[in-house]
């Protein structure tokens, strides 16, 4: 089955920016000229996916005003003949579907994702968390799609992770496949490290089948109070069968402070008029 369908939860309140986040959607944060949103709206477009649902809340309309056009903005870049500013706009991607719904309550992300039951359907479907910005070659979702299509299991993207980072994700016991793919024998939700399987953390990326939603329908809140994603991947892990893909790239958490620093840094690094300034400038601050 070919995905053509992506959800992004962008309903999150962005507790980690603020008081940025007290006024703009973390979704927004701007790498260089670009909302960090941006980024992953066009690795779902250059992996296939032709619609694409956002889970969002209160105060985010600016992320579906991004995606729109700007007719006004428009009109008066042509007036003055300012074509430099208007191919700039050109940049946010338009060959996609976009659409919307509320979720109401912050109850977890497995409640996020089952706000797309109905945008669904029956069909599989791409999950995408907009905090984890992926640089690499190929998009990391594309590489997923294909492992999907060719084993017919859903699939999530993990990463070796430091010790200490361990309890802030879903970890997996991995069984090793082939290159890069495991299929994963149990997985729990931030786990203590005393009880962690591996150093092997879930991404924010997931190729999963329609009838996660039955799962997450029948999962009790878990980790941190709330429904979780992968408590309802752990029920689907037994009955279907799940498998990890260990993806190339480099992964920035653009919730972290730090990590979304690295995030402009690498942007930059992939602009030559940009990069050599850098480097100078970062030596004499440093
Ligand atoms: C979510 C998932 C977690 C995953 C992480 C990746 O956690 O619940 O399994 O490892 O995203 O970024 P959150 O970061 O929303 O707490």
């Amino acid at each position: 089955m070919k995905i053509r369908k992506a959800v992004i939860p962008v309903a999150g309140l962005g507790t980690r920016f603020l008081p940025y986040t007290k006024a703009i959607p973390k979704e927004m944060l701007p790498i260089i000229d670009i909302p960090a949103i941006h980024f992953i709206v066009k690795e779902a477009i250059d992996s296939g996916i032709e619609s694409i649902l956002f889970v969002t809340s209160k105060e985010k309309y600016s992320i579906e005003d991004y995606f729109d056009r700007n007719f006004y903005l428009e009109y008066f870049l042509n007036k003055n003949k300012n074509k430099e500013a208007l191919d700039q706009l050109k940049r946010v991607p338009e060959n996609v579907n976009i659409f919307s719904v509320r979720q109401k309550e912050a109850l977890g992300l497995g409640h996020a994702i089952l706000q797309a039951a109905d945008f669904v359907g029956n069909e599989s479907f791409a999950v995408f968390l907009p905090d984890d910005l992926i640089f690499s070659k190929v998009p990391v979702m594309k590489k997923m799609i294909e492992i999907y299509e060719s084993k017919c299991d859903a699939v999530v993207a993990v990463e070796a992770v430091a010790r200490e980072k361990i309890s802030s994700y879903g970890i997996i016991k991995p069984q090793k496949m082939e290159e890069r793919v495991y299929r994963v024998l149990d997985m729990a939700e931030k786990p203590p490290l005393k009880k962690a399987f591996s150093n092997l953390a879930i991404v924010g990326r997931y190729v999963l089948p329609s009838t996660v939603f039955d799962y997450i329908r029948n999962t009790k809140p878990g980790a941190k109070g709330e429904i979780q994603l992968t408590d309802a991947l752990s029920a689907l892990m037994t009955e279907h069968g799940l498998l990890a893909h260990e993806f190339e790239g480099v992964r920035c958490d653009t919730g972290d402070k730090f990590e979304y620093i690295l995030a402009i840094l690498k942007y930059a690094s992939m602009q030559p008029a940009l990069k050599a300034k850098l480097k100078k400038a970062i030596k004499k601050i440093f």
